[in-house]
């Protein structure tokens, strides 16, 4: 049929002779045609069939979530890994929460989780009835009695190591004591990445990433991933996120695919760099502590070994003379830039007491260790000796 002029500038002009694209393209578009109502029918159905529209899903979020489960599940022998783009990490906690709890049901978790989770499980989930109970999570026969004692708990979320304080939980032993009580378990796996730690190896049954940090390296995605294994619970998951419009947009996950090309690399060069900066600050006359888990005297670096393959280019610190001294720090480094995130390519220092943490009750921040002179620095991959120069600099301005 020959079509008029204005029919034609508002009609697709696909090149149907094109060749699959050899990088993930960007699908920038909202919808998807459908070839027919019989077709659209049963893609409505179930989603991993094609596409509709794209709060559903995206092909270009789907290939980047789809690439992160092939990581968790790597030699993990769980072949049925699954896994769903989100708007951000808290979306990928929200929408997971959500689709597996409900009114009068309780959170087990730890106070010291990263502060915009503690907040959400402690401030806004409990808005829709479902509680959350604190406890050490470390403590494993601590777990296990509460389990017995409280049928209420349907859910174990935690961070092992925990942001910022590095301290590492068992996951193996809260997966088995989780298991035999018929009760659900989810790590947030941001810190370490699948290059580093494997939940899906130790039991647990969901890992959610804020794929802002590591797995994307270069601070310009906000997004987040859900993983999970087996179809019914992908369907569970997949239709609260379409539901609560938690969906990660296709130039974010594009952005994220970009990173993770490079992600292997990256952990190695993170974790070599902070294992130099932290056993160099070890030893500074400037300094009054230091929590880092590769370094053979902490007191987490038997477990972090067991279940880490590396030690991650997370590290925190104290410096001599409190808040104040630590303030001037903070105020003289060149190199390492005050920034509230973690994970990209260049070192990003942190303060949690009046950023990541300011709006968790004091008594909680201190019984679990982030004090107000706690500095965290995640490492990035510049060249080390100029980061060592840099931070002694600084640490020199604390002394005069
Ligand atoms: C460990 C951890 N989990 C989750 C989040 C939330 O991620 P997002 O900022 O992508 O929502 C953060 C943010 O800093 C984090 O550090």
């Amino acid at each position: 049929m020959n079509q008029r002029i204005q029919t034609l500038c508002v009609k697709e002009a696909h090149d149907k002779k094109t060749t699959k694209p050899h990088t993930l393209p960007i699908y920038a578009t909202s919808s998807f045609d459908l070839p027919s109502i019989e077709d659209g029918m049963e893609i409505f159905q179930d989603p991993t069939k094609g596409h509709l529209y794209a709060r559903f899903n995206n092909p270009t979020s789907d290939a980047v979530a789809a690439k992160i489960a092939l990581l968790e599940a790597h030699n993990t022998g769980k072949n049925d890994a699954w896994g769903i783009m989100t708007s951000s990490g808290m979306s990928a906690i929200t929408t997971l929460l959500l689709s597996l709890l409900e009114a009068g049901d309780k959170v087990l978790t730890q106070g010291n989780l990263y502060g915009g989770t503690t907040e959400l499980i402690k401030n806004q989930i409990p808005k829709y009835g479902i509680k959350a109970v604190l406890t050490n999570l470390v403590d494993i026969d601590l777990v296990q009695r509460q389990l017995e004692r409280d049928k209420q708990i349907k859910l174990i979320y935690f961070e092992t190591p925990s942001n910022p304080a590095l301290d590492c939980i068992d996951i193996k032993a809260i997966a088995d004591v989780a298991q035999a009580h018929d009760v659900i378990t989810v790590i947030d796996n941001t810190f370490c990445t699948p290059l580093i730690q494997q939940p899906l190896l130790f039991g647990a049954d969901y890992v959610i990433h804020s794929t802002s940090k590591y797995l994307n390296g270069h601070g310009n995605s906000i997004s987040g991933v859900i993983i999970g294994t087996t179809p019914e619970r992908y369907n569970k998951v997949w239709s609260t996120m379409k539901l609560l419009g938690t969906n990660c947009n296709a130039w974010d996950a594009w952005l994220v695919n970009n990173g993770m090309k490079t992600l292997a690399l990256r952990m190695e060069k993170h974790s070599a760099n902070c294992l130099a900066l932290s056993e160099y600050l070890k030893d500074h006359r400037a300094i009054e502590s230091v929590n880092y888990l590769g370094l053979p005297g902490h007191k987490f670096h038997e477990l972090a070994s067991k279940q880490m393959k590396l030690y991650g280019g997370m590290m925190c610190f104290e410096v001599k003379g409190g808040l104040k001294a630590g303030i001037k720090f903070m105020n003289s480094l060149t190199i390492g830039s005050l920034a509230p995130t973690m994970g990209d390519v260049d070192t990003l220092i942190m303060h949690p007491a009046s950023m990541s943490h300011l709006n968790i009750e004091k008594s909680i921040r201190l019984e679990n260790g982030i004090t107000d002179s706690l500095i965290r620095v995640s490492v990035g991959i510049e060249d080390i000796q100029d980061l060592i120069e840099d931070f002694d600099r600084a640490l020199m301005a604390t002394l005069s």
